[in-house]
This record gives C-alpha cells, sequence and structure tokens, in this order.
C-alpha cells in the first residue's frame, strides 16, 4: 500500500487501513499483489451489543457512492465470543441501510456489498470494491488440488528478498503459481492484467475513462521482453503440464523453465545457479501420508545442505517437523504464521 502511495493508519491481522485519494480504489485493486479485498472504508467504533452495532450504521454514508437503484447486501465476519451472531448483525445494518438510503436487498449478487467486520468489541464497515478475491488473477486454467494462492505466492516471493537479476527455483512448484508470480512481477505485470471483472464496475462513482487511462500508465510499465532465471520443477507430468499452461495464459513461458524432476534429488540434477528457493511443500495433513511427507522433507533438507549452501530459502509449511529440521541445520531469519484458510502454517525463511 504504501509503495502504491496510500498512507498507512493502521495495520490489523489480515487487514490494513490506509488514507488516499479516492482514485487509489482503481490502483489497489489493479497493482496490489498480496491484498484480497479492497474496501472502501465507512465506519468504524467499540461496540459492545447489536445497539452499538446499529447506531454505527446510522453514521454510515452512502450518497458518494450511489444513485438509489442499486441492490445491495450486508456479509459480516465475526470474531471472538459475542451474544449475536453475524447473521443478526446483517439483519441490524442491512434495516439501517434500507431504511436509510432506499435500496433492495439482492443476497445472492448484489451491486453494493457493504461488509462489516466484528473483531472482539471493534465493529468496521466498508464498501467491497473488488468483487471475488484479488488471488483470482484470471490466468490459472489448471486447477491443482492443493493451489498456493497467487496473493501468498507473492508474499512469499517478497519476503525473500528476490529481485529480476537472481535465480529463483521452486523445485515442487504444483502448478506454478510461484514462478509465474515471479516471472509476472520481475516484468512488472500488475496483478489485475488478466482479470476481466471488479465490482467497481457496477458503483456510480465508476468513470471507465478514468480507469483505462491508470491502466495504460501502469501497463506502459511492462518488461514483456524481460528474461530471467526462474525455475519450476514437480514430480508429477500431470501438474507439470498444468504450470506449464498457466504460464502460457499469463504471458510468462518464455522466461520461466519447468521440468519433471524430484525434489529428493535435487542435486543430481541441478545444472543451473540457485540463488532463491521459494516453495510450498506437501503437508501430509492425513496420519498415513505423514511418514512419506517426513521422508520427503529429510531428503529435501539433506540436498539443499549438499549443494545449495549460500542459496536463501523461503518455504511455507503447515508441518513443525520442518523446523525441527532446519533448526540447527540451517541460519534461520524469519519464522511467520500465516492462516491458509483455516490452515495455521508457517513461513521459514532461512540461509542454507
Ligand atoms: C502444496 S503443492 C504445491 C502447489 C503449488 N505451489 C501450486 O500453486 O500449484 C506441493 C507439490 O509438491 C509436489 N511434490 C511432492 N513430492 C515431490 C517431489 N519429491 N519432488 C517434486 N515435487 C514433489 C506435489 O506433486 C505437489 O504438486
Amino acid at each position: 500500500m504504501r509503495e502504491l502511495g496510500a498512507q498507512v493508519i493502521k495495520t490489523l491481522p489480515g487487514k490494513v487501513i490506509a488514507e488516499a485519494p479516492f482514485e487509489f480504489v482503481y490502483l489497489a485493486n489493479y497493482a496490489l499483489r498480496t491484498a484480497e479485498k479492497v474496501y472502501i472504508y465507512l465506519v468504524h467504533g467499540t461496540i459492545e451489543d447489536l445497539k452499538d452495532i446499529k447506531s454505527l450504521s446510522e453514521e454510515i454514508d452512502l450518497s458518494k457512492y450511489i444513485n438509489g437503484n442499486e441492490t445491495f447486501g450486508v456479509k459480516t465476519k465475526r470474531f471472538g465470543s459475542h451474544p449475536f451472531t453475524s447473521i443478526d448483525v446483517n439483519r441490524i445494518v442491512g434495516e439501517v441501510i434500507r431504511r436509510k438510503f432506499r435500496l433492495s436487498v439482492y443476497l445472492d449478487n448484489p451491486d453494493l456489498e457493504i461488509k462489516t467486520w466484528v473483531i472482539e468489541n471493534i465493529f468496521i464497515a466498508g464498501i467491497n470494491t473488488t468483487g471475488y478475491s484479488l488471488y483470482r488473477r484470471g490466468y490459472r486454467i489448471y486447477q491443482h488440488p492443493a493451489p498456493l494462492k497467487p496473493t501468498i505466492s507473492s508474499l512469499l516471493i517478497r519476503l525473500s528478498g528476490w529481485k529480476p537479476d537472481k535465480s529463483l527455483l521452486d523445485p515442487m512448484c504444483g502448478s506454478g503459481t510461484i514462478p509465474i508470480e515471479a516471472a509476472l512481477m520481475g516484468r512488472n505485470v500488475p496483478s489485475g492484467y488478466f482479470r476481466p471483472y471488479y465490482q467497481f464496475y457496477r458503483l456510480k462513482f465508476f468513470e471507465r475513462e478514468l480507469f483505462e487511462d491508470l491502466k495504460r500508465r501502469i501497463n506502459a510499465r511492462i518488461k514483456w521482453d524481460l528474461k530471467m532465471q526462474i525455475y519450476g520443477t514437480e514430480l508429477y507430468r500431470k501438474h507439470l503440464y498444468g504450470a506449464i499452461s498457466n504460464a502460457a495464459m499469463a504471458r510468462v513461458i518464455d522466461t520461466v523453465s519447468f521440468m519433471v524432476r524430484d525434489a529428493r534429488e535435487l542435486c543430481n540434477f541441478l545444472d543451473f545457479n540457485v540463488d532463491y528457493i521459494v516453495t510450498n511443500p506437501p503437508y501430509g495433513l492425513k496420519i498415513a501420508s505423514k511418514k512419506a511427507v517426513y521422508k520427503l522433507y529429510e531428503r529435501f533438507v539433506r540436498e539443499l545442505d549438499t549443494c545449495l549452501s549460500g542459496t536463501t530459502a523461503v518455504v511455507m509449511t503447515a508441518e513443525d517437523y520442518f523446523w525441527e529440521l532446519i533448526r540447527d541445520a540451517f541460519k534461520v531469519l524469519e519464522v511467520r504464521e500465516i492462516m491458509y484458510g483455516d490452515l495455521p502454517t508457517r513461513v521459514y525463511k532461512f540461509v542454507i
């Protein structure tokens, strides 16, 4: 957000509240790589009960954003324990808005989605300008059974410190999300380049010319000709073909090399230099597969130790066993906790 010119006011887990000129709505949606959705801030305050939520909702002013013909819906996410449910909040906020602005409710696919969060005793409300999440970039035509979101992939690449003049390998690349995001990042391709839809298309303030102009300015910085050393290897041919299809859709197939290889035999196939490794290996979510995953981790770590000394690595996994293997073997720079959906995972950054 800061890099794009916004002034960050506050960060909460999973949220950044920032101040910027109104056009930032377009820029943020089109260019942020690690955000899921962009909201226009409406109101926030501390609450104890539904009465407090009701009076905060009364303060919401939608007049700048609607012409009165829109359908609307309220969606709430609640964290903590409360004497009311999310559905109660939807109903209370919905009633206030329907009465005050005379909008009709349409829950399935409203023009205007009012999103509210109740986080312990804090209430926040905003307008969803994105629609479906920004991790849906528009280039993924092959769906891996356990894919990493492009938003999280970008985050891991950023965390690694990789720059386009360095080489990067994802040795368990699945459908190729990490190499593809790195290539797009290196070429300055905005995250929204392939995305066909934003919710703000349906909102009153939307000025197509303004948005097209902004896109033209950002797209002028794309370097389609830039060649980088980005590699993705994967054990299963099916996923690798998927990765190739996705990379072709993302127009980066000319700068990412994909190969079927076994990460347990990294040292045998590495005939190129690797400055950075960024990967999310399989997690043994079922007990039966835990043993196999532990074995894979042991052999993978042994390979790193044998032939990649000096390389910086970022690995995301839900298995604590990985920590046991690297803790004393490598120089660990950072450990972060990330929720992957409902699954708590850790991200390890270390130098081999
Ligand atoms: C969690 S998935 C990675 C998903 C990927 N980041 C994506 O976005 O599609 C882990 C991948 O590691 C692959 N894998 C498992 N064992 C492997 C091995 N020994 N060598 C290389 N890849 C392996 C799996 O087939 C799977 O595609």
